[in-house]
């Protein structure tokens, strides 16, 4: 099933707008600052599991409401590395910040949040207090269709295949981008990984954390995975977000990965508050 076709799905209790052809959709009818009953909610999961990421429009959220919301998906967490900084009485509630004599953190890179973790986070969430409208938007690809046009040569080849995800890059490959200057071992995690909620299989590699295949060289790897990022992010097969004050956008690191694009200076300003919710571990 394709984001397309899941769209045609009938929902009794939101609106589902697609977002693009690809993967994304913008939900309507819901105040996240109100609690949710189990059937919206039932509504919102199976909608994101069908697009992957989902925008909630002109919201008013507190740090509560965001953390509640976020936790009928999973335990949120803090972050591992302790790189962003969360919020007093909320630390589980991370704040990007971009604003004169303070640039934001980078994430001009296309990845899948903290991939490199045994367990990493199965969704986060973004909601826009400030915002410089046309810039810093934020770019999803969809991993289901990354995987799913693949010839099946390759889809059995990758199918039986692990890698490793380490957060080496971090610390050497731009120091700016993050205050990190140790990292966990690496971990090992499935090329191909079903999603538990939809049951579709994703590809579940990514050109920031994912150093190579077990039991092949990186030398081997690399024009595979080239390969296979070079086809996830073709622009067909992307959803570009365009920040608005009152967003809350969700995105599911299990079956996708995701750039922030960095056409902006310290005097633009950007403030957002993140939360992450738990995953399990990718089969
Ligand atoms: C993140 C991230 C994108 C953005 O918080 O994990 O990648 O546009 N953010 O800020
Ligand atoms: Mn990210």
């Amino acid at each position: 099933m394709t984001a397309v076709a899941s769209a045609e799905r009938t929902h009794k209790r939101i609106g589902v707008v697609p977002a693009s052809g690809a993967l994304g959709a913008e939900i309507t009818g819901v105040d996240l600052s109100q609690p949710l009953d189990d059937e919206t909610f039932a509504e919102i999961e199976q909608a994101f599991f069908d697009n992957l990421v989902l925008v909630f429009r002109n919201q008013d959220i507190s740090p509560a409401d965001q953390a509640a919301f976020s936790q009928r998906f999973g335990p949120t967490e803090e972050h591992p590395l302790g790189s962003r900084r969360g919020l007093d009485d909320h630390p589980e509630v991370m704040v990007l910040e971009n604003r004169p004599g303070k640039l934001g953190p980078r994430n001009d890179f296309w990845h899948s949040d903290i991939s490199f973790g045994e367990v990493p986070p199965a969704l986060s969430m973004l909601y826009a207090i400030e915002v410089t409208e046309g810039h810093a938007d934020t770019m999803f690809c969809n991993m289901y269709t990354a995987y799913e046009e693949l010839s099946e040569p390759l889809r059995d080849f990758l199918d039986g295949l692990q890698a490793e995800h380490n957060a080496e890059t971090l610390v050497t490959e731009v120091p700016s981008r993050v205050q990190v200057t140790e990292v966990p071992p690496g971990v090992v995690h499935p090329v191909v990984r079903t999603h538990p909620g939809s049951r579709r299989k994703a590809l579940y590699v990514n050109p920031y954390y994912t150093s190579h295949f077990i039991g092949m060289t990186r030398e081997e790897s690399k024009p595979i995975l080239e390969y296979l990022y070079a086809q996830a992010t073709r622009h067909e097969n992307i959803y570009r977000h365009k920040w608005r004050v009152g967003d809350v956008l969700m995105w599911d690191n299990r079956a996708n990965m995701h750039y922030a694009v960095r056409d902006y200076d310290e005097n633009m300003p950007r403030f957002l508050h993140r939360t992450t919710a738990a995953g399990e571990r990718p089969v």
